[in-house]
């Protein structure tokens, strides 16, 4: 089966295209530096020749609240098009458990903004809601930090592997599409100072880390249990510990 992965060559995308092709699949990983475009629609039509799946895993070069609602609106709109013209039967697309909650944020908005097209588009499609990547620690951390300290919400993370990510979004593009959201998330849920702490230790970074009831989440104020996945969720493996012990 022709899969073309949208943002293939991203962290999650490359991991998707070996996964895919490991079980003989045709998979095709398309971005800019591949030819193809979503922004401008470049290369589109081609890569889309004979496919019977897209997956979106594709991301916003600038998180600036316009200029990450442009990116997904744009690119989802120029995609979608270019699949209903192809003849796609199933549009698989990543997103983040909670974009639901989390309008306060620019990029939640702009995600949510992404899922509505989808849902709009009459394509059969699945949408897969993941919490944040292992990989996303430290970018999380940066963005709270003022000095010496990361100031983090008083909320819960159950974060996940960009593997676990890639290996949910693969078995949901090769079977039938559930027009609708499926979750997906880590085996573990932390306190979100204490995720950060551990993983910050883990790289001998030696920021503070203090949980704030107040503290926004890129942008967005929590509840206690904001970006923690439904009872359905599918749980990912990999332990937080044994993948800091991985990248030792
Ligand atoms: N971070 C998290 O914790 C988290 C959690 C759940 C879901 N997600 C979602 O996961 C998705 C993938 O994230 P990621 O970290 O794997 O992203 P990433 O590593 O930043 O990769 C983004 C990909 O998008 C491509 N891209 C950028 N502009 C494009 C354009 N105009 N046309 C086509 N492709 C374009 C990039 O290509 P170039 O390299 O050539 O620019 C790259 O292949 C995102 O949609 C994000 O919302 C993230």
């Amino acid at each position: 089966m022709k899969v073309v992965v949208i943002g293939g060559t991203g962290l999650i995308g490359s991991k998707l295209v070996g996964k895919l092709k490991e079980h003989g699949h045709e998979a095709v990983p398309a971005a800019p530096n591949t030819g193809v475009n979503t922004l401008t629609g470049e290369g589109l039509a081609a890569v889309l020749q004979g496919a019977a799946v897209v997956v979106d895993v594709s991301n916003s070069p600038s998180f600036e609240d316009d200029a990450v609602m442009e990116f997904f609106r744009t690119s989802t709109t120029n995609l979608l098009k270019a699949e209903a013209d192809a003849g796609v039967t199933h549009h698989v697309a990543l997103s983040i458990v909670g974009t639901d909650r989390l309008e306060e944020s620019g990029y939640f908005r702009a995600k949510l903004a992404q899922e509505e097209l989808i849902k709009a588009s009459g394509i059969p499609y699945s949408i897969v809601h993941a919490t944040q990547f292992f990989e996303f620690m430290k970018g999380i951390a940066d963005a709270a930090t003022e000095g010496d300290t990361v100031r983090v919400p008083a909320a819960k993370i159950q974060p996940m592997y960009s593997d676990d990510v890639a290996a949910a979004v693969g078995r949901t593009a090769v079977g039938t599409p559930v027009n609708g959201v499926v979750e997906v998330a880590g085996p573990e849920a932390f306190q979100f100072d204490e995720f950060i702490r551990q993983g910050l230790a883990a790289e001998n970074d030696p920021r503070t880390v203090v949980a704030q009831p107040h503290a926004r989440y890129f942008g967005s104020e929590l509840e206690e249990t904001s970006l923690l996945p439904g009872p359905d969720a599918h749980i990912a493996e990999t332990r937080f510990t044994d993948w800091l012990a991985q990248q030792q």
